[in-house]
């Protein structure tokens, strides 16, 4: 459901055929082969990241793939080689709110932008959620569980409602930002549960919760059927999109 959300605003910048593109803090490359697609053959993504785990996975990826205008390289977003050149976009999806300081973060990004490039990114925002109408307690507890152990970490749970100040902040003109929820239906299996696996090793070691409290093999299947018996619809994350402009 997030990758729509992502599609969506990747088309909706104008992220199109031929263009140059960085994707900051790629991960194992999701984002970055989005953009493969959209600025085709003639086009070129760039993808980095600090963690060379996610970056090796990205590579297979791509060969798998067969994508031959991605590629992948070791790098801080906050000291970007000058060998990388120049980009038409910079794309990041929930990688600002992980920044210390954001707003530095994107002055240094718009040095690799050409005049009147775009910074396109995506972040998840925990201002407005959990929600639901009727009661849903195992939900919420796993709500706290993720969320309490990302800021623990350092992140900025509120980088949604943030993302306009902090691009106006570092010069940019920004043209829109916006909003949407993940919604969780009564019958339909959500990947709540697959998230908390990976995420568990973090969530022990913040102390936030114990492996005994999480019961990560019954989990998912425990939260359906706390949805499926209040007949309960619930939102759990809200993803925010924002694209700026780099004005000089
Ligand atoms: C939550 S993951 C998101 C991955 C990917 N953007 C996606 O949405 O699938 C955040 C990624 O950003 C990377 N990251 C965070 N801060 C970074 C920085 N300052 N420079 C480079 N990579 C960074 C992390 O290593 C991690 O791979």
């Amino acid at each position: 459901m997030v990758a729509e959300m992502t599609e969506r605003l990747l088309a909706d910048a104008g992220i199109g055929a031929g263009m140059r593109v960085l994707d900051v803090g790629c991960g194992r490359g999701d984002v970055s082969f989005m953009v493969a697609q959209r600025v085709g053959a003639q086009g070129q993504v760039v993808g980095i990241d600090r963690d060379v785990q996610p970056l090796a996975a990205a590579r297979d990826r791509a060969r798998e793939l067969g994508l031959s205008n991605v590629t992948f390289a070791e790098g801080d977003l906050g000291a970007l080689s000058p060998e990388l050149g120049l980009f038409d976009v910079v794309v990041g999806r929930r990688v600002l709110m992980y920044q210390p300081d954001a707003v530095a973060a994107l002055r240094r990004l718009s040095g690799a932008l050409r005049p009147g490039g775009l910074v396109v990114f995506q972040e998840l925002d925990a201002t407005m959620v959990p929600a639901s109408v009727a009661p849903l307690p195992l939900h919420e507890r796993v709500h706290h569980w993720i969320w309490q152990t990302v800021e623990r970490e350092g992140a900025d749970i509120h980088m949604g409602f943030h993302l306009a100040t902090v691009l106006e902040q570092a010069g940019l003109a920004v043209e829109r930002v916006r909003a949407e929820a993940v919604v969780q239906t009564p019958k339909l299996v959500h990947r709540t549960g697959a998230i908390v696996r990976v995420m568990l090793p973090r969530i022990v070691k913040q102390g936030v919760a114990t492996e005994a409290e999480i019961d990560i093999d019954t989990l998912e299947e425990r939260l359906l059927g706390e949805r499926a018996k209040a007949n309960a619809t619930y939102v759990g994350d809200m993803v925010f999109g924002a694209w700026a402009r780099k004005i000089d």
